[in-house]
């Protein structure tokens, strides 16, 4: 593979644009779009799993964060999501009948890897969501699901965390029809939700003229937060870890509900707020957040869609909309205005985007 990129400037933009390609490959490998039905994954019987433990960094753990929400919400299967290296040494008792679900896009993070084989001698069973397929984590793994985003070179994941979503959330279908927890009628409801992904990552994209400008000014500032309810929580908190991974500008991520017992007291005029709220069942609660912002001069930059945005009735800095979706699959198409913001703000600041100072793309030390 010779690594190219085409005529973009980097290549973690001509990855941020290959999402809805991508996506769509994954999704249609995992998901029966015809049928409308979830292919139940190889190798696990979801019917016997009592408990799953999800674990990863980086991004790779945010996109197992998303997959808490769906996992408990369409399988109604306990869930524990943990940072690899807070896994391999914490000695939480697993259960007999577990599933540990391990997430890389290399397969070959210490820590991640480090995790399996502590999941393994507790005596779980093992599935890992993996790009290389030839990697230690791939190959040490019971059942191995490939997120088939192709090679990634930026050092800030991008394809591969949409495509770890892709494949986490049909996983989370197939679990939910295999538990009796979702019946015929909705499985292909959420196939249905998920085969428009593509289509609305091509809309989210045509708006990168907007977010270059948005990122002009965040490219001034020192410190941004980021906000999100439900799944838009661990957007939130990939929204922020892009932004500091590529433009050094101090970010956080952080439950719209924790604002006032914490970030609030940083709450200035010049402070930014991205917040990311689509016209969900939380939404309402999120408005409230940002009120207590505006109240205080926040700069918001509401992330939402034109019901959102009316009815967020917000004095807001600068309004994102996106078109209306399911809420089930926001979280893949909210990643492409968080990546975008980070991207073009790094652009503005003139850092190197695709190889970010003290990162790297793979840690395979501990
Ligand atoms: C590094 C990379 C991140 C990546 C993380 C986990 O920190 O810079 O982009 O999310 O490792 O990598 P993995 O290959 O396990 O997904």
């Amino acid at each position: 593979y010779v690594a190219d990129k085409g005529n973009h400037r980097h290549f973690m933009v001509k990855e941020i644009h290959e999402q809805p390609e991508v996506t769509g490959r994954t999704l249609a490998h995992y998901l029966d779009l015809a049928e409308g039905r979830a292919r139940p994954p190889e190798g696990i019987d979801f019917s016997r799993i009592d408990r799953l433990s999800i674990t990863a960094c980086g991004t790779a753990f945010y996109a197992g964060f998303v997959a808490k929400y769906w996992f408990e919400r369409f399988a109604r299967l306990p869930v524990d999501i943990d940072i690899a290296s807070e896994f391999r040494y914490r000695e939480q008792p697993l259960s007999k009948d577990g599933l540990a679900i391990v997430i890389s896009q290399s397969g070959e993070t210490a820590d991640t890897l480090a995790s399996l084989r502590y999941a393994r001698v507790e005596g779980q069973r093992i599935a890992a969501v993996v790009n290389v397929r030839e990697s230690t984590i791939a190959r040490e793994a019971d059942v191995v699901l490939p997120i088939l985003a192709g090679p990634e070179i930026g050092v800030a994941s991008t394809k591969a965390f949409t495509a770890q979503l892709a494949v986490l959330a049909a996983t989370a279908i197939a679990a939910g029809r295999a538990r009796g927890s979702i019946d015929d009628v909705e499985e292909a409801r959420l196939v249905a939700a998920f085969s428009e992904v593509p289509r609305l990552m091509h809309e989210a994209l045509r708006l990168e003229g907007q977010i270059e400008a948005l990122a002009r000014d965040l490219a001034k500032v020192k410190h941004c937060l980021y906000l999100g309810r439900g799944t838009s929580y661990p957007i939130a908190l990939e929204g922020a870890l892009k932004l500091k991974e590529i433009s050094y500008i101090h970010a956080e991520g952080y439950a719209a509900g924790e604002l006032k017992h914490g970030p609030i007291a940083l709450i200035d005029e010049e402070m930014p707020v991205v917040v990311i709220a689509p016209f969900d069942r939380v939404f309402e609660k999120t408005v409230s957040n940002m009120q207590e912002v505006a109240a205080r001069g926040g700069r918001i930059i509401l992330v939402t869609d034109r019901k959102g945005a009316e009815a967020a009735a917000i004095d807001a800095a600068a309004t994102i909309i996106l078109p209306e979706m399911p809420a089930s699959v926001t979280p893949l198409v909210y990643s492409i205005p968080v990546q975008l913001l980070a991207y073009h703000t790094a652009v503005f600041m003139g850092t190197d985007v695709d190889q970010p100072r003290n990162l790297a793309k793979s840690v395979t030390v501990e």
